[in-house]
């Protein structure tokens, strides 16, 4: 075994405080996941986001990618260095995508079969198959905590009879995605250090933006027995009470003993309603992305309104305010909005560095916060 999830206190709403156990370490949820792509969170040294209070962002567990490990540099080169953990540098918990997402996203001339999808790499060109089985040999190689099935996420938006054809695919392909996952699970690079533990590989939910497919999704997927679930296929531009409603209907069906994951969210507020609803786990690129474009998030003085402030604006060029005067973080405690939009117009790598770690210690205390009201 390798993970153990704790309820500690269920709120009214459905919302709950917990404990996720994973083979290196351990999580209070719900949580959010920096993500960290190609084995590193963009312009955050591992030590400063592992860090706790005023002077680390406090992350608890982050995402790698397989799509992008896999062309680079590789997972069999990985799994010579030690597994993603030791290549990197990161001795916390860790989840790897599955690479279907990334696949349909990024990747070039996909071609979709059965037996999974071929594709052009972003980078080169080249040539490259992705099936489950592939996927979880990838995913064994790199080693994170927290594996996930091979899926389809399907394009929105959609007609019913197309998702449901894709989330048929889905289902078949976590079903091979388990079968040579429990194969082969023991090759993980830390199996023996680790006494034995091994990766959790979760299920994920599809069905767009459909409520009954939703429910069959999930129905099926619970079936087939994993020790954690996702929900996909959110957050494609679909309207915010649609992924909602998606969210909640999901929830109704899966097991109230299993960690939940919502992949590919949100804004702050997005993750404090949702973290408040049952969903345990969160990830996104949007606090890291926006601050590489000088997107800093903050709350509206004496107010919990989250807005975006924009560091380029001319309006900040001497203003010695921190980005939030209510923010803890090390880049609020010693630096202003006019240096930190001198270095975002004189494209200093700085920019990036302090922006990243600013978001993301902000997105942290939002879920703070709401593990805190959870426990009330
Ligand atoms: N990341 C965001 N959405 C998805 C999804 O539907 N599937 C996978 N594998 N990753 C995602
Ligand atoms: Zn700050």
């Amino acid at each position: 075994m390798g993970l153990k999830f704790e309820v500690l206190k269920t709120s009214d709403g459905g919302g709950r405080r917990g404990v996720l156990s994973l083979p290196h370490g351990d999580v209070q949820t719900p949580v959010f996941m920096p993500v960290g792509t190609a084995a590193t969170v963009k312009a955050v040294p591992q030590d400063v986001l592992e860090t706790n209070g005023a002077s680390g962002v406090g992350a608890r567990i982050i995402l790698a990618n397989t799509y992008h490990l896999y062309l680079r540099p590789g997972h069999e080169l990985v799994r010579r260095m030690g597994g993603v953990h030791k290549f990197m540098g990161w001795d916390r918990p860790m989840l790897t995508d599955s690479g279907g997402f990334q696949v349909f996203s990024l990747s070039k001339l996909r071609k979709i079969s059965d037996e999974g999808v071929e594709f052009r790499s972003h980078l080169d060109g080249s040539k490259h198959f992705f099936s489950p089985e592939h996927s979880m040999d990838v995913q064994i190689a790199l080693g994170a905590d927290v594996a996930m099935v091979f899926d389809e996420c399907v394009e929105t938006p959609a007609t019913w009879e197309r998702t449901k054809q894709s989330m048929g695919l889905t289902h078949a392909w976590a079903a091979r995605s388990k079968e040579r996952f429990e194969a082969e699970k023991h090759r993980v690079p830390w199996f023996e250090e680790r006494g034995g533990q091994t990766q959790n590989l979760f299920g994920i939910v599809q069905g767009g933006m459909y409520a009954d497919l939703r429910k069959e999704s999930a129905e099926r997927l619970v079936e087939m027995e994993f020790p954690g679930y996702a929900i996909g296929g959110l957050a494609v531009g679909e309207p915010r009470e649609v992924t909602r409603e998606m969210i909640a209907r999901t929830l109704e069906v899966l097991p109230k003993d299993k960690p939940v994951y919502v992949m590919g969210v949100g804004y702050p507020d997005e993750i404090e309603e949702y973290g408040k609803m049952g969903v345990d786990m969160m990830d996104c690129v949007l606090p890291t992305r926006a601050a590489r474009h000088g997107l800093l998030f903050m709350r509206e003085p004496g107010s919990s309104t989250v807005v975006r402030m924009n560091i380029k604006k001319k309006e900040y060029a001497e203003d010695q305010r921190p980005i939030d005067e209510s923010c803890t973080c090390r880049v609020c405690a010693r630096y202003t909005r006019a240096y930190l939009r001198h270095l975002y117009s004189s494209g200093e790598a700085l920019s990036a560095v302090l922006n990243s770690i600013h978001n993301l210690a902000f997105y942290l205390d939002t879920m703070e916060r709401v593990r805190g009201e959870l426990a009330g």
